[in-house]
């Protein structure tokens, strides 16, 4: 088996520790001996969609169960953005009170970011918070959502409307996990990947740009290993430093600004979330050129990346005003002026505020098809 890699979110008396190794969750893997601080003599509820119980759940069922010493609960709710809402979350505290879990119990979240999201929204809210421990099994949970303590629920007004700051226990990822990840779903998780090696990490990003042809269609597990284990690292650095989203971490929306105007413009009926944000990097890239803030090479290198994920660079069926209108009601924005976060190298980026309109109808233009 590869060596597991661990990255330790460092928050004073609420750090935690992200795992990282294929095979974490197979018979003879480590995830036994990894959960027995958070769950042993515990009652566990395991939260999974209904895509991924059905793979997954057993697995990890049968870890926590020798390691707790009782039966795990599990509830299961349908995949799908639709079932990120109060009612799923009712759902599972319900789920929780039906099996008797009281204060000294444990949540687990078994999926993608929807799963991670709804499941440790609820620990925090059951019996006024009980502890939670996520188990990411798509690539955009384990590079993104998974780590960082961001909890919520969609309204019907709006993504993510609803929701806490809450941190997990502990992280376990499996990586092996990822070879019954969808190939789109797949893409998406890379495109935050990219972002943080954009962000903050040029050796990052030259791995990414220069991994094999297979890293789309077999990912090998070592290889993804890394990578995850080196994108983790850099989102727990932001996440010590700026747990709530005051000052640094607003960084990680590079790419999200453009990439929410997409989504919104194509009614959350076109590009997945990821692939916008993969537009929306490029955007980003080509707006700083634009400006005189990135060179020349380094943009057509975040526009290789961009396209070797098979993240698309082109928007059909959007008209530029729109989609600066878009930009304009980002719920991230304020005082009325539009923030970007924009490349002034790989590897380092900034917040501008004042990029005029003219400039950015220009940058949208360019990607019409
Ligand atoms: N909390 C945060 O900081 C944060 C950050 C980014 C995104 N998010 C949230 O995360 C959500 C998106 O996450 P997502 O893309 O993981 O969505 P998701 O949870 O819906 O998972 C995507 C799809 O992949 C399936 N799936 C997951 N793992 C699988 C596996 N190993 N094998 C087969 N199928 C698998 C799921 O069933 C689902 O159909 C959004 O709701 C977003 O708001 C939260
Ligand atoms: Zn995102």
């Amino acid at each position: 088996m590869a060596t597991m890699q661990t990255v330790q979110v460092e928050l004073g008396t609420r750090s935690y520790p992200i795992y990282v190794s294929p095979g974490l969750f197979a018979e003879d893997g480590n995830a036994k001996e990894l959960l027995r601080p958070y769950a042993a003599g515990r009652k566990v509820l395991i939260v999974a969609d209904s895509n991924v119980a059905p793979l997954y759940a057993a697995a990890v069922e049968r870890a926590v169960r020798e390691v707790s010493g009782e039966e795990t609960a599990l509830c299961v709710f349908p995949a799908g953005e639709q079932s990120k809402n109060f009612e799923t979350v009712a759902m599972i505290c319900r789920t929780c009170a039906q099996n008797q879990l009281d204060r000294g119990s444990l949540i687990a979240g078994l999926g993608g970011g929807v799963t991670g999201d709804m499941a440790a929204f609820a620990a925090s809210i059951y019996m006024r918070g009980i502890d939670c421990i996520q188990v990411p099994t798509s690539l955009l949970a384990m590079v993104d959502s998974g780590a960082g303590g961001k909890t919520g629920v969609d309204l019907p007004e709006g993504k993510n409307l609803i929701g806490s700051f809450y941190q997990p226990k502990a992280v376990l990822m499996d990586t092996e996990f990822l070879k019954t990840l969808p190939r789109r779903e797949l893409i998406n998780g890379f495109a935050e990947l990219i972002k943080h090696a954009i962000l903050f990490d040029r050796g990052l990003f030259d791995k990414l740009l220069n991994a094999g042809d297979d890293i789309l269609t077999h990912p090998p597990m070592d290889e993804m290993t890394e990578l995850i284990a080196l994108s983790c690292g850099l989102k727990a650095g932001v996440v010590s430093r700026d747990e709530q989203e005051k000052g640094e971490r607003m960084l990680l929306n590079l790419g999200h600004t453009f990439g929410h105007a997409i989504e919104k413009v194509q009614d959350f009926c076109g590009f997945e979330h990821g692939e916008a944000v993969g537009t929306g990097l490029a955007a980003s890239a080509r707006l700083a050129r634009e400006l005189g803030l990135l060179a020349q090479d380094e943009e057509e290198k975040i526009e290789e990346i961009v396209r070797k994920y098979e993240l698309p660079m082109a928007i059909e069926d959007c008209k530029p005003e729109e989609l600066l209108h878009a930009m304009y009601s980002d719920k991230k924005n304020r005082n009325g002026t539009i923030r970007l976060i924009l490349p002034h190298a790989i590897g380092h980026c900034e917040v501008h505020h004042d990029v005029p309109d003219e400039t950015i109808l220009k940058i949208w233009e360019s990607f019409l098809p």
